[in-house]
């Protein structure tokens, strides 16, 4: 067994989906397009995935998650492909890598009692030496996550309120310690108090336990309270990263600088109410030629390169990324200085 830290990398993971309706328009749609990055568990961090509907996020979720096989591109854990595991590896990947989804209720079953979503895992990876130790393994997670556990164990699924199905997730991530949480939209479904206590909790499994977690959300400001690392998708690509405080208070890509112009200022009074307003994309745009910006026909700082060269990820300044000309060609520093400088101008 490696004693090198546990990661997950993603090496240029493209997911395309073909058929149905999508024939119409040429036949595919490009839900991923070449995703590379790497979610380390030491040091653990917690990494904000944000976009708007239909940008690729869910799919890279299930993909991480070995739900979904790529069309392109790899997914490795600790250096090895999550589709080339051995049985035992992948149970010890199913382990490690545990999912947060956006409300649970379609993950429990409806005609067990909550307390199977603890006994199953006990049981599977024989967690406890005897029942007693099982139940006070279930007790202490509930108590992790403010929950009591009288007021869910015995119950079905449908007599406990979202925010503590929610909470009863949390609380099954607790007991089983992964390395990775993969969040999709976890607190969309949730009031402002439940919410905040549920990205408390994500924090403080990252400080006590170590717990990286990918958290999938449309809503910067969930990102910003957050901190940690950020990384905005538009139309399957990354098109920028950094520190969350850097990329939500002076962002780098022309494509988050509009995302952020289309809610409030970040205002720590007023952020849980925002919702991210750019238009999604048709089909018919994303199946256009994509050897080129995606953003190009929304950008007031586009120039000849955007239209006939794919960005790459450049250096916007320190510890931030964006997939932009602006920052790529020494011809075009003089307008990446321009824009970095134009904090909260319009676009
Ligand atoms: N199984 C599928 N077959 C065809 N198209 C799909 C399939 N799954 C996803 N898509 C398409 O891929 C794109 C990305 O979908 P995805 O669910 O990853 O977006 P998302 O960022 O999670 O959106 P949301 O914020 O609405 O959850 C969308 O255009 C979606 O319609
Ligand atoms: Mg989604």
């Amino acid at each position: 067994m490696s004693t090198e830290p546990k990661k997950i990398s993603l090496e240029q993971v493209t997911q395309t989906f073909r058929g149905g309706a999508l024939s119409a328009i040429g036949g595919e749609l490009i839900a991923v397009d070449r995703a590379t990055f790497t979610l380390t568990a030491e040091p653990p961090q917690i990494i904000s995935l944000v976009g708007e509907s239909g940008s690729g996020k869910s799919t890279i979720a299930r993909i991480i998650l070995g739900l979904q096989h790529p069309t392109a591109g790899r997914v490795l854990y600790n250096g090895k492909n999550i589709f080339k595991l051995d049985s035992a590896e992948y149970d010890r990947y199913r382990r490690d890598v545990q999912p947060v989804f956006q409300d649970p209720y379609g993950i429990f079953n409806p005609f067990y009692r909550v307390d199977r979503v603890f006994w199953r895992p006990i049981e599977k990876f024989g967690l406890a030496k005897s029942k007693a130790n099982g139940l006070q393994l279930i007790e202490e997670s509930l108590h992790a996550v403010d929950l009591r556990p009288a007021d869910v164990l015995g119950r079905y699924p449908h007599q406990l309120s979202g925010g503590q199905r929610q909470r009863v997730m949390l609380a099954r991530v607790h007991m089983l310690r992964p390395a990775f949480i993969i969040a999709d939209e976890p607190v969309s479904m949730l009031d402002a108090a439940v919410r905040v206590m549920f990205l408390n909790v994500l924090l403080d499994f990252r400080e006590k336990y170590g717990m990286t977690t990918l958290f999938i959300t449309h809503d910067l400001s969930t990102a910003y309270y957050l901190g940690g690392e950020t990384m905005v998708i538009s139309q399957g690509r990354i098109v920028e990263r950094g520190r969350a405080e850097d990329v939500i208070t002076k962002p780098a890509h022309p494509y988050t600088r509009q995302l952020i112009a289309s809610v409030p200022v970040p205002d720590p009074d007023s952020r849980w109410t925002d919702r991210l307003e750019v238009s999604e994309q048709t089909a018919e745009v994303r199946s256009r030629s994509r050897d080129r910006c995606l953003f190009a026909e929304r950008c007031s700082h586009v120039s000849d390169h955007c239209w006939n060269a794919r960005p790459a990820m450049m250096s916007a300044g320190n510890a931030q990324n964006a997939a932009c000309f602006l920052y790529g060609t020494a011809e075009h520093d003089d307008r990446a200085v321009a824009i970095a400088e134009s904090v909260g101008g319009a676009l």
